[in-house]
């Protein structure tokens, strides 16, 4: 078994030649498989643990992501003690009864009734953070708009979330924690924020839609009413109808 998917993957290019080319069928096939099967999980978790070579492979994938600069700004807290995931919890609780009055009538009554988190369920809870001054306060990419550490973490997050899919896992954010909990809970100093508090684990399945699509909340938009040709609100149709055709076309893979 490989080492990390890097090496793995590296091992498996030189094998077939494709260094610098594109991938064959079956590795574009996962890629997308991963992409397209990705789900946030909340109530599907199994407590089953997660094999160290497994957890390992998958914050490797999450510490390859791009980063501004190559500042890597993150850092993964590997939450695993009850009582600190029970005053998680408690934060969570507590955000989450402000969040539903922030809607009304039959809104609120249908957020109530979301599951938005399996932080007690899951084995792992993982807190990826942004440390604003890793390699000092002036950074290649940064320096018009200092937010692109926070992006990067993000990246972080998505890498993670598509190995933990591709390795059987789920992964849920829970961004319904107000970040002076966090902060508090988990005892960050202060140039370090948080930016995303994940639950992973294995999963009895992975819906098939996003949860929220079913339950009727919001609907997937059309990408191509998404997607604009050289300058905002400029439709693709006119001038470039074939792309206009593949994207309506293609729907979901
Ligand atoms: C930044 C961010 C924050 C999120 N916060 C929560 C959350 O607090 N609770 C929750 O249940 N889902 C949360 N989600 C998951 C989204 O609801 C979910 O991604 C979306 O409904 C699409 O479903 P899918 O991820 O299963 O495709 C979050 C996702 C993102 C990207």
């Amino acid at each position: 078994m490989i080492k990390t998917m890097s090496e793995g993957a590296l091992m498996n290019d030189k094998q077939s030649g494709l260094v610098t080319g594109e991938f064959d069928e079956g590795l574009k096939e996962g890629v997308y498989r991963a992409i397209y099967s990705r789900r946030d999980i909340r109530a599907q978790f199994k407590n089953d643990p997660i094999p160290e070579e497994v957890l390992s492979r998958i914050l490797h994938a999450a510490h390859h992501a791009p980063s501004v600069g190559f500042m890597q700004p993150w850092n993964f807290i590997l939450v695993r003690k009850e009582g600190i995931r029970e005053k998680i919890h408690a934060a969570f609780q507590q955000a989450n009864a402000e969040a539903a009055m922030m809607f009304s009538g039959e809104k609120r009554e249908q957020y109530k009734g979301f599951k938005l988190e399996g932080i007690m369920e899951s084995p792992l809870n993982i807190c990826i953070t942004r440390d604003r001054e890793r390699f000092g306060p002036v950074v290649i990419g940064r320096t018009a708009n200092q937010i692109m550490d926070l992006y990067s973490c993000v990246c972080a997050v998505q890498n993670l979330w598509l190995a933990a899919r591709a390795e059987g896992m789920g992964v849920g954010w829970v961004s319904i924690i107000h970040d002076r909990e966090i902060r508090e809970i988990l005892h960050l100093p202060s140039h370090v924020a948080p930016v995303a508090y994940l639950c992973i684990g294995y999963v009895t399945h992975f819906p098939e839609r996003p949860e929220l699509e079913a339950a009727g909340w919001l609907p997937r938009l059309p990408l191509n009413e998404l997607v604009f040709c050289d300058q905002w609100g400029e439709e693709c149709k006119p001038s470039w109808p074939e792309l206009h055709k593949e994207i309506v076309k293609q729907k979901d893979i």
